[in-house]
C-alpha cells in the first residue's frame, strides 16, 4: 500500500540533495512524497548541526510533530513514523533519543541507503532504531539510481565530508572524512539528469574544489578536469560549484573560469575573517594576502566573476582591530552576495574550549555592522547591472501571473514576462530595474557582446 512521505530539509544544499535522493530511494520501496506532515505516514526531519540555532530548531520542530502524533491517535488511530536524519543526527544519535524518547530512528548522512531496512526494523523493534555509523560501502553506490532532475538547475554531490578541521566546524564529525566519487558515477549521474530536464548543475561538496576522484583513465581528476569533461555534455548550458576553500583553488582551477564558457562566473568563496590571528586559530591555513591573491587571479582569469562569501563575527579571541580586518578586506574586495554568522559554540570542536569567548553584545554589534556594508554591496552589484544585457536561464514561475524568474549568470534572481517563453528557456534579457532582493528585466532578440562588470 502507497505511503505518504514527507520531508522538510535544514542546512546546506548537501541536505537539499540528500533529501531528494531519500525521496527517490523511498519511492522505490511504496513511499510517495506529500507536501505537509499533516498528511504523512512517515516524516523525516534531515537537520543541519552547524550553529546551534540551526540545531534547536529541530527540537521544535519534533514537539510539534509529536502533539500531531497524539493529535491523529486520538482521532482515528493512524500513526506516524518519526524520523531524524542529517548532522544533528549524526552528531547527537542516541543522545537524540535521550531527549526526545518519541523518535522513531535516527540515521546519519552516511547511512541514508539503509533507509528502508531501518524502516523495517522499527516495525519489528520496541525502541528507537539508531544508525549513525559511518559504513564502509558509500551510500552513493547503493541508493536507486536515475535520480530525476528536480528542475532546470540540478545539484549533484561530487564530494562530500571534510578533513580540516577547522576549530569552530562541525562538519568534519557529521559528514566524516573527505570522500570523492568516481568520474564514471558523476557522468552517469549528470547525463540522467541532463535527460531529465536540467540545463544548469550545480557540483556539491563541503569542500567540493578539494575533489579528487578516480578517473575513467585510472588517474586522479581534480575538479577542473571534470568541469572540462561536464563542459562537453550536450544540452547542458551551465555549471556551477559550491562550496570551496580558498586554499583548494588551484591554478587549474582558476584557468578553468577563463576557458569554459559553461562556468558562470560566480563563486562562493568563504574567508570568514579578515584577520590573519584569527584566521590562524581558526585553522583556516591561508592568511588574508593568500585570499587576495586567488581574488586577484580569479578575477585575471575572468574579469566579470562576481564573488559571494561567508563570515564569522566574534569568534574567540576577535579584538576590535581584528573586526576591523575583517571590515577593510570587505570594503577591499566587495561582494555580490554574502552570509554572515555570530559564532556559535558547537560541542566538540576545540574553539568551544577557547577562553575569551566574546560577548554576544559584542557579536551582535559586530554582526549588525559587517551585515550594513555587505548588503550595500549587494544593492550596489545589483543596480550596477540596470541597463545591461545578459543571459538567463529561466528557472520558475514568478509571484504574479505571466511572469517567470531566471538568473543571471552572477546568481541574481530576475524576474521577466512569461510571454511566448517556457521554463528551462536561456534568453537574453535587458535589466530594467533593480528590487530589493531580485532584478526586473525583458527578454530582447539580438546576442549582445559579452559585458563586463566595474571592478
Ligand atoms: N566548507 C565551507 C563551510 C561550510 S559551513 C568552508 O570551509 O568554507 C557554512 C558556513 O557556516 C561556514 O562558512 C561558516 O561561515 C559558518 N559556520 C560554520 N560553523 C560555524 C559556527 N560554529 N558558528 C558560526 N558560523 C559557523
Ligand atoms: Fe567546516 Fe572548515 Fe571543513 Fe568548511 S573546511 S566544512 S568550515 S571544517
Ligand atoms: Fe548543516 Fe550538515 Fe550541511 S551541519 S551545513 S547540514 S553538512
Amino acid at each position: 500500500m502507497a505511503k505518504n512521505l514527507f520531508i522538510k530539509t535544514y542546512g546546506c544544499q548537501m541536505n537539499v540533495y540528500d533529501s531528494d535522493r531519500m525521496a527517490h530511494s523511498l519511492a522505490a520501496h511504496g513511499y510517495r512524497l506529500v507536501d505537509a506532515a499533516e498528511d504523512a505516514d512517515l516524516v523525516v526531519l534531515n537537520t543541519c548541526h552547524i550553529r546551534e540555532k540551526a540545531a534547536e530548531k529541530v527540537y521544535s520542530e519534533l514537539g510539534r510533530l509529536r502533539r500531531l502524533r497524539e493529535a491523529r491517535r486520538a482521532r482515528d488511530g493512524r500513526e506516524l513514523t518519526l524520523a531524524v536524519a542529517g548532522c544533528v543526527a549524526q552528531a547527537e544519535g542516541e543522545l537524540l533519543v535521550e531527549r526526545a524518547p518519541f523518535v522513531d530512528l535516527v540515521v546519519g548522512p552516511q547511512a541514508y541507503h539503509r533507509l528502508p531496512e531501518l524502516l523495517a526494523r522499527r516495525a519489528r523493534a520496541d525502541g528507537a532504531v539508531v544508525d549513525t555509523e559511518f559504513p564502509v560501502e558509500s551510500k552513493f553506490d547503493l541508493l536507486e539510481p536515475d535520480q530525476p532532475a528536480q528542475g532546470v538547475s540540478a545539484f549533484l554531490t561530487i564530494q562530500e565530508g571534510c578533513d580540516k578541521f577547522c576549530t569552530f566546524c562541525v562538519v568534519p564529525y557529521t559528514r566524516g572524512a573527505e570522500q570523492s566519487r568516481p568520474v564514471v558515477d558523476i557522468l552517469r549521474e549528470a547525463d540522467g539528469l541532463v535527460a531529465s530536464g536540467a540545463r544548469e548543475l550545480v557540483l556539491l561538496g563541503q569542500n567540493v574544489n578539494a575533489y579528487h576522484g578516480e578517473g575513467p583513465d585510472g588517474r586522479i581528476w581534480g575538479l577542473a578536469r571534470l568541469l572540462r569533461r561536464l563542459a562537453e555534455l550536450p544540452g547542458l548550458e551551465r555549471l556551477r560549484y559550491t562550496t570551496s576553500h580558498p586554499v583548494d583553488m588551484d591554478a587549474d582551477l582558476v584557468r578553468a573560469h577563463g576557458e569554459l564558457p559553461q562556468l558562470m562566473p560566480f563563486l562562493h568563496l568563504p574567508v570568514q575573517s579578515g584577520s590573519d590571528a584569527v584566521l590562524a586559530a581558526m585553522n583556516r591555513n591561508y592568511s588574508a594576502d593568500d585570499f587576495r591573491r586567488v581574488v586577484d587571479d580569479l578575477r585575471a582569469a575572468r574579469p566579470d566573476i562576481a564573488l559571494s562569501s561567508d563570515f564569522i563575527v566574534g569568534f574567540p579571541g576577535e579584538t576590535d582591530a581584528d573586526f576591523a580586518a575583517t571590515m577593510a578586506l570587505v570594503r577591499e574586495i566587495g561582494f555580490a552576495q554574502a552570509f554572515s554568522f555570530k559564532y556559535s559554540p558547537r560541542p566538540g570542536t576545540p574553539a568551544s574550549g577557547l577562553r575569551r569567548q566574546i560577548a554576544d553584545r559584542v557579536k551582535s554589534d559586530r554582526l549588525r555592522e559587517l551585515q550594513e556594508l555587505l548588503e550595500r554591496q549587494a544593492a550596489e552589484f545589483n543596480a550596477a547591472s540596470v541597463g545591461s544585457t545578459m543571459p538567463v536561464l529561466l528557472e520558475r514561475p514568478g509571484r504574479h501571473p505571466g511572469q517567470l524568474v531566471g538568473r543571471s549568470p552572477y546568481l541574481q534572481a530576475i524576474h521577466v514576462s512569461a510571454g511566448g517563453l517556457t521554463i528551462g528557456d536561456l534568453v537574453q534579457v535587458r535589466v530594467t530595474a533593480c528590487h530589493s532582493h531580485s532584478l526586473a528585466g525583458m527578454v530582447v532578440p539580438e546576442a549582445p557582446e559579452p559585458r563586463e562588470l566595474p571592478a
